[in-house]
């Protein structure tokens, strides 16, 4: 087989890239490890920037996104002393879709499969070839047999356990990580959302954060500790703890019911630079992940993809040196994004040992948060998405 554009991984990554390429008639083929069943039954966030809104509607993805997501125009934040709210509107003139990141992977796979885009899933065993080459190439198994696609470049949008970065030499990849001490506990319930916008709370008992997917579909999250087990948490055991750390309004008046997913993740912060080698690069999860608190993992996808596709589409039609731009360019915007992922993780959890000093820098920070328009404002251009 041959290609132009070689993707590995058909998450949201490589399903954005494969469409935008193909919508400007460059030829990809994307290799996904699992099946579509698999990946399309993964739960994930489900906050998209205007960026990321904007990129879908540009690939002809934005039109069940617009049908059933839903414009948030901020977010609510609670402490001990009450809740307050952060209006991106009337701060920095943005708001933010509430989708969630399953319906978005629905929406690219229909997309792809209405342009008849070449998705091969149960791709076994992929390895990457002679990528500092200008000959790279890939081989898998499917099916007892074994596999070839030639190639002009490779994408590696195989996320954070994915082989396209461990095909960088470690001497050639500088990493950079932070492991948060705690993880966090999340539920998906058929039931009423708690708020009209999401509530991101800071509880003497750890953080909480009430979020949604629609009108009757809930988002939950507490943190734990890291030797949490889901088997430890039942659905009771969960509510409770989610009202104890809610405003006392909102724990009365919620509605709680069986919950359709419960899982525990960790959270961590990690980039790994640069983001090229040879005709290999590096975008999305691949490349870095943020904990969740900014809903940060999916939007930087769409702005990694944003770049990368650019590039390609440049170098493909004789500028090459757009090439040489993607990884610094993407880096600029993934270390903003990392830096209030961290920023917006620090103030909002519990952290053991946290010192009594911490615990007043963490209060001061969220009393600026609340009583100045300038913090409100620096927040709300973070969270509604750094310019692309
Ligand atoms: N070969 C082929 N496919 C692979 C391999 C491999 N060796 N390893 C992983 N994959 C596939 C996974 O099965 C997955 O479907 O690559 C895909 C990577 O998708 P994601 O992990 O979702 O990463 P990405 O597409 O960059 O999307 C980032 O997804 O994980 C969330 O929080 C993250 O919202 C962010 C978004
Ligand atoms: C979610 O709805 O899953 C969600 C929303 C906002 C976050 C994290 C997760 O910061």
């Amino acid at each position: 087989m041959r290609t132009q554009v070689a993707i590995i991984g058909g998450g949201p990554s490589g399903l954005m890239l494969s469409q935008l390429l193909n919508r400007a008639g460059v030829e990809t083929v994307v290799l996904e490890r699992q099946t579509r069943d698999y990946v399309l039954a993964r739960i994930r966030a489900g906050v998209l920037e205007q960026g990321c809104v904007d990129l879908l509607r540009r690939m002809g993805c934005g039109e069940r996104m617009e049908r059933e997501g839903i414009i948030h125009e901020g977010t609510k934040l609670a402490t001990v002393n009450g809740m307050f709210r952060v209006d991106f509107k009337a701060r920095v003139g943005e708001t933010v879709m509430v989708y969630g990141q399953t319906e978005v992977t629905h929406d690219l796979y229909a997309a792809q499969d209405a342009i008849g885009a070449t998705i091969i899933d149960e791709a076994q065993n992929v390895a990457l070839h002679d990528v500092t080459t200008d000959s790279p190439y890939v081989t898998w198994e499917k099916d007892g047999c074994s596999h070839r696609l030639d190639c002009l470049y490779i994408a590696g949008c195989d996320g954070f356990h994915g082989i396209s970065r461990q095909s960088i030499p470690a001497e050639k990849r500088t990493e950079y990580e932070r492991v948060y001490p705690f993880g966090w506990l999340g539920v998906l319930s058929r039931t009423a959302p708690a708020a009209d916008e999401l509530i991101y709370a800071n509880h003497p008992r750890g953080f909480a954060l009430a979020s949604m997917r629609n009108p009757k579909l809930s988002r939950y999250y507490i943190q734990v500790s890291l030797s949490d087990k889901v088997e430890d948490w039942s659905d009771q055991a969960f509510w409770d703890e989610l009202r104890r750390r809610l405003p006392a309004a909102v724990a009365e008046s919620m509605e709680t019911g069986p919950s359709i997913e419960k899982s525990i993740a960790p959270l961590r912060s990690f980039v790994t630079e640069p983001l090229r080698w040879g005709r290999l690069f590096l975008v999305g999860d691949a490349a870095h992940i943020v904990p969740p608190t900014g809903a940060k993992g999916l939007n930087l996808a769409a702005s990694d993809v944003h770049y990368l596709y650019e590039a390609l589409q440049a170098a493909l039609t004789g500028d090459v040196g757009a090439l040489d731009l993607y990884s610094e360019r993407a880096l600029k915007r993934i270390w903003g994004a990392m830096r209030f992922s961290w920023w917006m993780t620090s103030i909002l959890h519990r952290f053991p040992g946290q010192s009594d000093f911490d615990q007043k820098i963490q209060e001061a920070e969220l009393y600026q948060l609340e009583t100045l328009e300038t913090a409100q404002a620096a927040m709300a251009r973070n969270y509604t998405g750094l310019p692309y």
